[in-house]
């Protein structure tokens, strides 16, 4: 088992291997933030710019506490008040940025390949937080570490992606991480929102909520990216609630131990039902508590940290 990635862009180029490394080292970095003394100095010296040109909450935030428990300096970039506003390039900024001493570069920008560019002009790490539709890796590995903390393996586990995947860079990342590491993905949608292009990625397609999710172990429910969509892929919010939505009938007609996972934010009583939300059966809280770990174990890789010899599938 080995990391010798400088930097995280995706999943789509990394080995099983290396995706269960990131789970095990940050199975390691969770316990630690159960201890009174959450700090560890891994990345002492180290300094880690959040470079955040679209909103976010959870990644961002969760960035940045994991630099701080591993010990670096963390300044978070606010696009607004940048000189973004006075023309400044994506390229120029994250020089000045390297300039200034940067040692990680953590990019989530609207532009799909923004990461990798960045990638190719410094010698600092770069990390992807999200880019366009295309990639977002640590969420994928924040979905699998719960995945698998939670059932205790993922090959062979019927997870189902549910919602607007046409947009979807959580998608993506999810289907290039479940199926490497053995999952049977299916997606469901509407046709507008889930082409049966994807099967091309080694995942089922169907547009039949009921079908997709009764014998799923995994329900991942996605938001409609409005902010993505350039014209109308369904008639109304309503209807897409009504025809897509999860509701308790339909929940009543799935596995009793099946999880619903959601990468957040979530839009209550649209895709998601509020009481499913808040119910037993969800774990969304949990992914945002797993993402902190995750993103330590990312950090720490990518800066050469020695990984833990044991794994686990
Ligand atoms: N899941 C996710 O990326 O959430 P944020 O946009 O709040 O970071």
């Amino acid at each position: 088992m080995a990391w010798t990635k400088k930097h995280l862009l995706d999943i789509e180029s990394l080995t099983a291997d290396e995706i269960t490394t990131v789970l095990d080292t940050a199975r390691g970095f969770k316990a630690v933030g159960e201890r009174a003394i959450k700090k560890v100095p891994a990345l002492r010296g180290k300094t880690v710019v959040n470079l955040f040109v679209e909103p976010s909450t959870r990644t961002r935030i969760s960035f940045e506490l994991a630099a701080q428990r591993l010990s670096a300096d963390i300044v978070n970039f606010s696009a607004e008040a940048s000189s973004f506003k006075k023309g400044e390039t994506l390229k120029d900024t994250a020089l000045n940025l390297q300039a200034l001493n940067a040692d990680f570069i953590i990019i989530r920008h609207s532009a799909s390949g923004a990461p990798h560019f960045l990638s190719r002009v410094l010698d600092a790490h770069v990390i992807n937080a999200g880019d366009g539709a295309h990639a977002h890796p640590t969420q994928a590995l924040l979905d699998c570490f719960t995945i698998r903390e939670r059932k205790g393996k993922i090959a062979g586990l019927n997870v189902t992606i549910l919602g607007d995947i046409l947009y979807s860079r959580v998608a993506r990342s999810d289907i290039w991480a479940l199926t490497k590491l053995g999952a049977k993905v299916t997606l469901c949608g509407p046709s507008t929102l889930v082409p049966k292009t994807f099967e091309r990625m080694g995942c089922r397609v169907t547009h039949d909520v009921d079908e997709a999710i009764r014998d799923a172990d995994i329900i991942n429910l996605l938001r409609i990216q409005h902010e993505r969509q350039r014209k109308t892929m369904f008639p109304s919010i309503g209807e897409y609630t009504q025809l897509f939505g999860l509701n308790q009938k339909r929940l009543a007609k799935t596995k009793p131990d099946a999880l619903i996972m959601h990468p957040g934010p979530i839009n209550r009583g649209v895709e998601i039902d509020s009481e499913i939300a808040d119910s037993n059966r969800s774990v969304i809280l949990e992914q945002v508590t797993n993402g902190l770990a995750v993103r330590m174990a990312v950090l720490f890789l990518v800066n050469g940290g020695k990984v833990p010899a044991e794994t686990s599938n």
